[in-house]
Parts: C-alpha cells; sequence; structure tokens
C-alpha cells in the first residue's frame, strides 16, 4: 500500500494543488493528513473541502482546534491569533463543524502511527534530539509520522539501555528504507509553510509493502498565495514567510 502523506497545509490551495499533481506520477493508494489543515494561508474552505472528500486518516493540528473553537489561541503569537479569527470568519459552518471533530493523535494506520506535534502531546514540537528522545519513549509502533514543526525530516532512534541514542536526519536521503532495530518520527514538511529553509511545498510517500519512505519537495506559485493573502488583509508576515522558507 502506498500512502500520500500531507502535513501542515495552512489553507495553501496552490501548494497544495502543486503537491497532488506531482505525487499523481508517483502513485498512491490512500492519503493521510496529519493536520494543521488551516491557518496562515488564505483558502481554508478550498483545502478542508479537498481533505474532507479525499483524505481517508485526518488528525487535528492545533490550528485547527484554534480555528474551530475546540483550543483557545491564547498562546500564539499576535500574527497567528490574527489569521485564526480571520479562517474562523470565513469557514463555512459545515467545515468548521467537521474541523471540530477531528480525531486527536496518536491514530493507528496498518502498524505506523500519526501524530501532529510528539506521541506523547498532539502540541509539543520535536525540533532537536532530546525533544524527539521523550517522545521516542511513548511510541508502541517502530514508525511513527509527525508534522507541526514545518521541517522535513525527522529521527532515527536505537534503543540503547533504557534509552534512545537519537539520530537526526541531516541530509535527506530521497528515498529512505524503514530497517528493523531501530525506531522512526519521520516529519514529511510542510505542504503549506515550509520552516525548513527551503520554500517548495513538501510532502512524503510511504510504502507500507515495500517500507520505503520518499521525501519529496515541490515548487508551486508562491506569488498567487501571497497576493491572495494582502487582498484578504492577513499580515504580510504571511506572505513574505512563504518565499524565504523559514
Ligand atoms: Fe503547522
Amino acid at each position: 500500500m502506498r500512502f500520500l502523506i500531507l502535513s501542515d497545509i495552512h489553507a495553501n490551495w496552490e501548494a497544495l494543488s502543486a503537491v497532488l499533481h506531482d505525487a499523481a506520477t508517483r502513485r498512491y493508494h490512500a492519503v493521510l493528513c496529519l493536520g494543521d489543515i488551516v491557518g496562515y494561508g488564505p483558502n481554508p474552505n478550498e483545502v478542508v473541502s479537498w481533505i474532507r472528500t479525499h483524505a481517508d486518516v485526518v488528525i487535528r493540528g492545533n490550528h485547527d482546534k484554534a480555528c474551530s473553537g475546540v483550543a483557545t489561541s491564547e498562546s500564539f503569537n499576535s500574527v497567528a491569533q490574527c489569521s485564526s479569527r480571520w479562517t474562523r470568519e470565513e469557514l463555512h459552518e459545515d467545515h468548521l463543524q467537521w474541523l471540530l471533530n477531528l480525531a486527536r493523535g496518536p491514530v493507528l494506520v496498518e502498524d505506523f502511527d500519526l501524530v501532529h506535534g510528539a506521541p506523547d502531546d498532539e502540541d509539543r514540537y520535536m525540533f532537536h534530539e532530546h525533544e524527539a528522545e521523550t517522545g521516542l519513549r511513548y511510541v508502541t509502533e517502530q514508525l511513527t509520522f509527525f508534522g507541526h514543526t514545518h521541517v522535513q525530516g525527522g529521527f532515527i532512534g536505537e534503543p540503547y539501555r533504557r534509552h534512545f541514542e537519537v539520530s537526526r536526519l541531516n541530509v535527506l536521503p530521497n528515498q529512505m528504507s524503514i530497517v528493523p532495530e531501530r525506531t522512526y518520527l519521520l516529519n514529511p514538511g510542510a505542504v503549506g509553510q515550509p520552516r525548513d529553509g527551503d520554500p517548495r511545498a513538501a510532502y512524503c510517500i510511504y510504502d507500507s509493502t515495500m517500507r520505503i519512505v520518499e521525501f519529496c519537495r515541490v515548487t508551486y506559485d508562491i506569488r498567487t498565495v501571497q497576493e491572495k493573502i494582502l487582498e484578504r488583509q492577513l499580515p504580510q508576515e504571511l506572505a513574505f514567510r512563504l518565499a524565504s522558507g523559514d
């Protein structure tokens, strides 16, 4: 089975469209979404509508919670709060209700897990090895996909006595095999707002039969998204950061 794994789309329709076009050439059977479908971007209704129709498994992200009212946006900075308010007003009522009822990770698919932030806390970031090490103590499966950081890659843990020796995937191989005796926390990267220095939309394909993960990047029409962000009077920082990818 081949899975298209999407995270942090953030209402960026142009990025999602480019990813779908690119992914079609690689073939997949099911779509998995790791949350943060909305927030920041200018097309929340279009993106929610596509995910509702086409995604097979979806878990919630912190922006989905804030925009739908499951959680407050108190912990957000002013830019995120502003986009969260705008998104909430913009979303159709039935899309809001759908976001409100999204599952919390971890959610098991075949023999791997999906989480938004970390295995122990859906809102916790795993940027660094020590944060991943904490997460690895809570995993029940060999492979977990996570999002939230908007950084493509992740971590590999090798059991050592009572803890894990954790290494980060710094230089990404395009294709990576899942091998026995290691535990993986893998991030497909952000479709709609990459923050790893590469402004291209990020996603991955996981082939669960071959046990191979393919990390992919694709260019998209950033300028159109920037124009929409400014037209809708969302904070201009949200437009600028798409071009820098950080
Ligand atoms: Fe996000």
